[in-house]
Parts: C-alpha cells; sequence; structure tokens
C-alpha cells in the first residue's frame, strides 16, 4: 500500500522526464576516463573535442594532505590559499583574491554580496546560468540586454538604480565570441556602474602572460570586480574573485556560497597553484595553433563558423538532429556533445567544439575528414 502511494507521489517526475525526452531535451551521462587529447568510454577511445582543459598543463604531481573539513571561516582556511589568492590577485592587478569552491559558486557568491534591492543589474543575454541565478539571489532589478548590443546597453543603463552593474562574460561559453569590454567599460564609467567581468573561459588563456580578456582589451584597469574558474585555462578546480580589498572582504562576510560550505581540498589549491607557475605561454601557443588549424579546416569543409576563440559552435538549430550529429561523430571516434535548450535558446541547439592545446596537428586532420563526411550527410 506504502509502496503505490509513494509511486503516485512522485508521478510528475515520470511526466516531466517523458516531457523532456519528447522535445529531445533529455540528457544522460556518459562515465569517461580522459587522457590527454583522448577519452575512453565504455572501452573505446575517442579524440575528445569537448574539454575545457583548453592550456593541456601536462599533469602535475600533488600530494593528497588530510583534508580540513570545514569551513574557510572555521578551520578549513589552510595556507595553501595565501599562496594562491596573492598570485592570482597579482595576476589581475587587483588587490585583493577569494578562491570559493566553483566558479559557479564565486558568482553566486560575489553578486549576492554586492547588489541588493533598490540597485539596477544589467546582463548580457547570453550570460552563463551561474549568472543568472546570481542576479535572482539580489532583489535588484535586472535588465537583460542584447548580446553584446551597446546600443541596447547604452539605453538600459539609464533606468533607475541606486547602485548599478553591469555584468559580462569574457568569452562567452556557448558562442566563443568576445565581449565588446572596451565599449562596456566606456557605458559603465559614463554612467558611474560597476563592471563585472565572469571571465571562465578567458582567464589564462587570452591577453599578455593570460591575464584574460580585460588585459586583451587594454581595460583591465576598469574592471572592478573579475571572477573566474580554475576549471577551464588552468584545468584544475575551484573558483575566484578578484577587486579591491573591501569588496573581498564584504564578499568573505555576505557570499553564503563561501560561509556556508566546505572549503575547497588544499590538495586542489596547491594543484592550481602548481599549474599557474607552469610554463603556460607554451601551452598557450599550442592552443592558438590548433584554434587557428581546427577553425580554418571547418571554414573549408563549409561550416560557418564565427566564433574568435578556441570555443567553437557548429550551430545546427535543432534538437533532434543536434543529437544525430553528435552520433554520428561519436560513432566516427569523436566526442564533441551537443548543447541544447535551456544551456542555448530554444532551435539553436549546437556542437560546442573546444580546441585544446592537448590535441595534435595531426589529430587535428583526422577530425578533419570526419567533419567533411558529417557535412555531406547534414548540410547536402
Ligand atoms: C561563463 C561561466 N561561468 C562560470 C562557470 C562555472 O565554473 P565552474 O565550472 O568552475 O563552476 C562556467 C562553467 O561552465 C562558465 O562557463
Amino acid at each position: 500500500m506504502k509502496k503505490l502511494a509513494f509511486k503516485h507521489k512522485l508521478n510528475f517526475v515520470d511526466s516531466e522526464l517523458k516531457n523532456l525526452k519528447q522535445k529531445n531535451l533529455y540528457r544522460k551521462m556518459k562515465y569517461g576516463i580522459a587522457n590527454g587529447s583522448k577519452i575512453t568510454i565504455n572501452n573505446k577511445q575517442f579524440l575528445n573535442l569537448c574539454s575545457n582543459d583548453y592550456l593541456g598543463i601536462p599533469t602535475s604531481k600533488i600530494q593528497i594532505k588530510q583534508l580540513q573539513s570545514s569551513s574557510r571561516l572555521v578551520s578549513g582556511n589552510d595556507e595553501s590559499y595565501r599562496k594562491l589568492e596573492e598570485a592570482l590577485a597579482k595576476h589581475k592587478s587587483h588587490q585583493n583574491c577569494l578562491i570559493y569552491p566553483t566558479g559557479y559558486m564565486a558568482n553566486l557568491g560575489a553578486i549576492s554580496a554586492i547588489a541588493k534591492k533598490g540597485d539596477l543589474i544589467l546582463s548580457d543575454e547570453l550570460n552563463h546560468a551561474s549568472i543568472i541565478e546570481s542576479c535572482k539571489l539580489t532583489d535588484a532589478k535586472i535588465s537583460i540586454y542584447k548580446h553584446n548590443d551597446m546600443q541596447d546597453l547604452n539605453k538600459k543603463i539609464k533606468q533607475k538604480g541606486k547602485n548599478k552593474f553591469v555584468i559580462t562574460e569574457g568569452i562567452f561559453s556557448m558562442d566563443g565570441d568576445l565581449s565588446s569590454l572596451k565599449q562596456i567599460t566606456e557605458i559603465s564609467n559614463k554612467s558611474n556602474a560597476i563592471t563585472i567581468v565572469d571571465d571562465a573561459h578567458g582567464d589564462f588563456v587570452i591577453g599578455k602572460d593570460g591575464k584574460g580578456t580585460p588585459d586583451h582589451f587594454k581595460v583591465a584597469k576598469e574592471i572592478d570586480l573579475y571572477i573566474s574558474s580554475l576549471s577551464k585555462g588552468l584545468g584544475s578546480f575551484g573558483g575566484y574573485v578578484s577587486s579591491h580589498n573591501n569588496v573581498i572582504d564584504l564578499c568573505v562576510n555576505k557570499s553564503k556560497s563561501f560561509i556556508y560550505t566546505s572549503a575547497l581540498p588544499s590538495f586542489l589549491v596547491e594543484y592550481s597553484f602548481k599549474r599557474f607557475q607552469s610554463n603556460r605561454e607554451k601551452q598557450k601557443r599550442k592552443l592558438v595553433k590548433n584554434t587557428e588549424q581546427l577553425t580554418k579546416g571547418l571554414k573549408q569543409v563549409g561550416f560557418e563558423i564565427n566564433s574568435t576563440s578556441q570555443i567553437i559552435p557548429i550551430i545546427i538549430g535543432d534538437e533532434k538532429k543536434a543529437m544525430q550529429f553528435g552520433n554520428f561523430l561519436f560513432d566516427s571516434g569523436i566526442f564533441a556533445q551537443p548543447i541544447r535548450y535551456p544551456t542555448v535558446p530554444k532551435n539553436q541547439a549546437r556542437l560546442r567544439i573546444s580546441v585544446t592545446a592537448w590535441l595534435s596537428g595531426t589529430e587535428i586532420e583526422n577530425s578533419l575528414k570526419i567533419f567533411e563526411k558529417a557535412y555531406k550527410k547534414f548540410y547536402n
């Protein structure tokens, strides 16, 4: 009897899942073991074209120490944090830095700590889910401006707000284009607004010494809060915010995703530090070379590529077709996941290819032969 009642109560879950399947939006995880440019799934090796370990820094050895399983404000604040936070603050030419367990939590924590009721947040329509959720936590008025559209930003920033914030990604995670940071900072400054950049995909990857998208556009000094992930360019784990001393102090005191959670394990902090100090420049050069080779090759095959970074989306549109495209690549030995709603807008499903320095020129060449077959199958 009890069992039946339980089943009945959860019937709505079944229909939600059914609904997702009908719309081709159902997601299922695959288990894999990554090794350099390859990934093994169910004992079969694939070329990995969807890793965010952009720089492909050869694995650093770390010692797994006793974990200080506690919040950083209690006893989890291992000495290793000091070194990495100092190095990252310097890397961003900011006064201070605060590491969170993930980039997602860094966004949640920092944005909700600094913006509140009565404020105005201007957010790019293609900003990452973690930014969207962070804005909702603030009780501020949220105004979405058209993607990278400076006219629209200029118009919307005139709305009332006690404090005003402009939030954008540096390199957009699903389109691979760069935000117009020079114009954004100019518009922001004119309205005395605070500029926040989530540079999860540009950090360590572009700009001098991998200082990120603001450095690339020579506006690093104009960025008030820089938010990033350690799990992309650096290929480690964690997230951070760099800013003025007072902002970081406020984050320590107000970020719920910092206060009410356990600290990132110290061996991961040390791992990030080792990778930060490695020869990133050499890996960066390799990444640029690989990106150029794959972008050029895909264009020659016939695909329309508008990305200017290591994130190369092939826009397919229809969700079902995107799944079929992904399955075709998978059956041909390439692992590259189709991305669908709600990660991207409806009917804008795509194959998101991410280039890493792990790939060799020959591997890219071989993958292009498969992309050529895919193009003939799905575009002719
Ligand atoms: C733009 C952006 N911000 C934040 C995050 C979250 O970073 P993390 O994976 O460290 O939580 C991601 C990850 O996908 C991202 O693409």
